[in-house]
């Protein structure tokens, strides 16, 4: 029997994770599911976790679900640790969208100086619960969700003895996304995915089987885009994925199509308000249906997040751990040379074949020109803000920031450090 610690249970998007404990109750003996959150989330906490209660009930089974703010109480012996949590909550999200923008630099959540500063406030937190995990639960496996899902992931497989994979939800969202462009069932597609999270490129689509890449990029290329609820939906150019060759992920507009995206999100900020702004709303409204007491399933308003599925994802992966499955996931994980061109100790986002001893990544080697500098300068960036998060070290953050392809110079990366750590003082320890 399996007991599982979710870090950050008063998630709004809990219920999808009990939901898909629930189908698979069958092949995964899951009798305990501890949500566990901080004093700041006890109200989410009990709101979530009592529809939480009625899904299991509803659906007639033997798993007990405790709330606790206890963390080491969540994490003793479990069998695996999920974590998604959103240190500062959404008013720290909405002010990594803000800065940048003041010094006309994309702001976003996970991509470019927003995701540095998340993952500065982040680091502290999750090296804290590895401490956890290590103490109380040394054979657990840590599910990360928490963004920036790779470099988050890469910090604890750096800095820990965690046994830890990461996921994201963009790759099975563009393999749905092909699907709906092929018409057909998404079981019949797959990808395959080489890059980091949130920078993941689909190199080969295959339909039943066949290489169906050339085909698709000739006759749709542009017509449709992949996208996601939280990201602008602008098309591509047909020209521009005919000679990229591979299908970019929804986040690589913010590389690809920069004065575009920027002026974007400047308008968005001055009418609907961030993305973040708009989330606090969506949350609201996803709460004040978890309050209803008749409602004992998880609720279809859900798909307004940007997230949906994500908990599926985890889900299935857990399965295949237990279940020693040995089938293919993608996943965040150690490159250990699956790509030739970067480090071996970085994390990667790629098919890997699952089984009871964790991921193991499919062999890539060497990618193209055209993808390899955008993927090796980002992945340094990444290290660097790593390395910053886990020293607290000023000058390490100001070459983060300054190396980071939607930077612009060393002076913007400077006021916008200085401005992210003088608002997010609070929640950086290490600094
Ligand atoms: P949220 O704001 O609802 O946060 C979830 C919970 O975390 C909150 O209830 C909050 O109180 C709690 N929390 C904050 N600090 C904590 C701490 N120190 N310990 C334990 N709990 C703490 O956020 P959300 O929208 O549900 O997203 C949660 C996380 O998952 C975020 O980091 C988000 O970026 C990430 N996410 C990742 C993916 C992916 O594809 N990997 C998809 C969706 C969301
Ligand atoms: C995508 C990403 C996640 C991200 C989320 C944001 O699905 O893969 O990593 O956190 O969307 O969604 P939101 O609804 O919070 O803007
Ligand atoms: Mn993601």
């Amino acid at each position: 029997d399996l007991k599982i610690a979710v870090i950050g249970g008063g998630s709004s998007y809990t219920p999808e994770l009990i939901e898909g404990f629930i189908k698979r109750y069958e092949e995964l003996p899951v009798r305990d599911i501890y949500l566990m959150d901080i004093e700041e989330g006890k109200e989410k906490l009990e709101i979530v976790g009592g529809l939480a209660k009625r899904m299991v009930e509803k659906a007639g089974i033997g798993i007990n679900i405790h709330l606790t703010l206890d963390r080491r109480e969540a994490i003793k012996d479990a069998d695996f640790v999920v974590t998604q949590f959103r240190v500062g909550g959404i008013d720290a999200r909405i002010r990594d969208e803000k800065i940048p923008l003041k010094y006309d630099v994309i702001g976003q959540e996970t991509t470019g100086p927003g995701g540095f500063a998340k993952a500065q406030r982040t680091i502290p937190v999750i090296l804290d619960i590895c401490r956890d995990i290590e103490e109380l639960a040394p054979n657990a496996w840590l599910i990360n969700f928490t963004n920036p899902s790779g470099v988050i992931t890469e910090t604890v497989l750096k800095h820990t003895n965690v046994k830890a994979i990461g996921l994201c939800n963009v790759p099975i969202g563009m393999v749905y996304g092909i699907a709906e462009i092929l018409g057909v069932d998404p079981k019949r597609v797959n990808i395959d995915f080489a890059g980091l999270n949130h920078l993941v490129w689909g190199t080969h689509i295959y339909l039943d089987g066949e290489d169906v890449t050339e085909k698709l990029i000739d006759s749709f290329a542009g017509a449709k885009s992949l996208s996601m609820k939280n990201i602008p939906e602008f098309p591509w150019d047909p020209e521009f994925i005919k000679s990229l060759g591979m299908y970019p992920c929804p986040y690589h507009r913010y590389y690809y199509l920069t004065d575009k995206m920027l002026d974007e999100q400047k308008k968005e900020a001055a009418t609907v308000g961030t993305r973040g702004e708009v989330v606090k709303k969506v949350e609201q409204e996803l709460f004040e249906l978890y309050k209803d007491p008749n409602l004992n399933i998880k609720p279809p308003q859900l798909e307004k997040r940007g997230g949906a599925h994500y908990s599926d994802a985890a889900c299935s992966l857990i399965s295949s751990i237990y279940n020693d499955k040995k089938d293919i996931h993608v996943v965040n994980v150690r490159n250990n040379g699956t790509i030739a061109d970067l480090p071996d100790d970085v994390v990667i986002e790629t098919n890997a074949i699952i089984d009871r001893n964790g991921a193991h990544p499919i062999n890539i080697g060497h990618v193209p020109a055209k993808i390899r500098g955008l993927m090796q300068a980002v992945k340094a960036y990444e290290e660097l803000t790593i390395e910053a998060g886990v020293k607290g070290n000023y000058y390490t953050a100001l070459q983060a920031l300054t190396i980071h392809p939607l930077v612009p110079s060393a002076t913007v990366a400077k006021k916008i450090l200085d401005d992210i750590l003088e608002q997010n003082k609070e929640y950086l320890p290490q600094y």
